[in-house]
């Protein structure tokens, strides 16, 4: 079934201390508030995972990355097993800024995704394209190509583990977020690509986010949208009240 998702993505923001108090914020509020519909999940820096975790009664907690490979010498690296291990149900996988940093290929997505999927970790799977590419009016071939080679190695019964994140990069930290009528008409594009590949029931049951300056103000518009199931928050997920806003915001629809 399609699930209502609040995701917050701390991205390298806040020291240990910061990051388990803001963490602590965010589950009492959780609590408090009960959203009974909505799933809320803070994504932490790999070293708050352990710690965020074991507080955790009423929020999920997401890696921003994981390891391409399974274990062994690969110096600075953190493994899926190794997410796993500390509590964590998600990881967040194919991040633009890890493809435009870190040069993540889909094919090493791939890998990716297998080894979270092995571990039992359900995956945020990020795709979007930069404002060139939607200037030039590809950015539903970018998307497509993106979630093809990403993810259409995967079973229907894998697929079910997949969140997709819609981010156009151009809404990424710019304070420009896309309209509620460009998310909707793209989301449902995208559902459309997963029915093509996976059927109509699973493209009904996958859950796809938003993201790019979601934030308190915009987040009601955005959700009222039928094919808009949450968002993949970055900036307004490290203000308590601000994520709380835009979960109830998420619950309200
Ligand atoms: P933003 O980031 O909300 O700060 O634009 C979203 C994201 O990168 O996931």
């Amino acid at each position: 079934m399609r699930k209502k998702i609040v995701a917050g993505n701390w991205k390298m923001n806040t020291t240990l201390a910061e990051g388990i108090e803001l963490a602590k914020e965010v589950n009492e509020k959780v609590k408090a508030a009960a959203p009974a519909g909505v799933k809320v999940i803070v994504g932490t820096p790999f070293i708050h995972l352990a710690d965020v975790n074991r507080l955790a009664t009423d929020i999920e907690v997401a890696a921003e990355n994981c390891a391409a490979e399974a274990k062994g010498a690969y110096t600075g690296e953190v493994s899926a097993a190794m997410v796993k291990s500390t509590g964590c149900k998600y990881v967040i996988l194919g991040h633009s800024e890890r493809r435009a940093y870190y040069g993540e290929t889909n094919e090493i997505l791939v890998k990716k995704v297998a080894l979270a999927l092995e571990n039992e970790l359900d995956v945020i799977f990020c795709i979007g394209e930069v404002l060139e590419e939607r200037e030039a009016g590809k950015h539903f071939d970018v998307v497509k190509k993106d979630i093809v080679e990403g993810l259409f190695n995967l079973t229907a019964e894998q697929f079910g583990h997949i969140v997709l994140a819609y981010e156009p990069v151009w809404a990424i930290g710019t304070g420009k977020t896309a309209t509620s009528e460009q998310a909707e008409e793209m989301h449902k594009f995208i559902r459309s690509v997963v029915a093509e590949k996976y059927g109509e029931q699973v493209a009904d049951d996958t859950t796809i986010l938003y993201g790019g300056s979601c934030n308190a103000k915009n987040a009601d518009e955005l959700f009222s949208m039928p094919n808009v199931d949450g968002g993949l928050i970055g900036g307004a997920s490290l203000k308590a009240d601000d994520f709380m806003t835009i979960i109830t915001a998420r619950n309200n629809h």
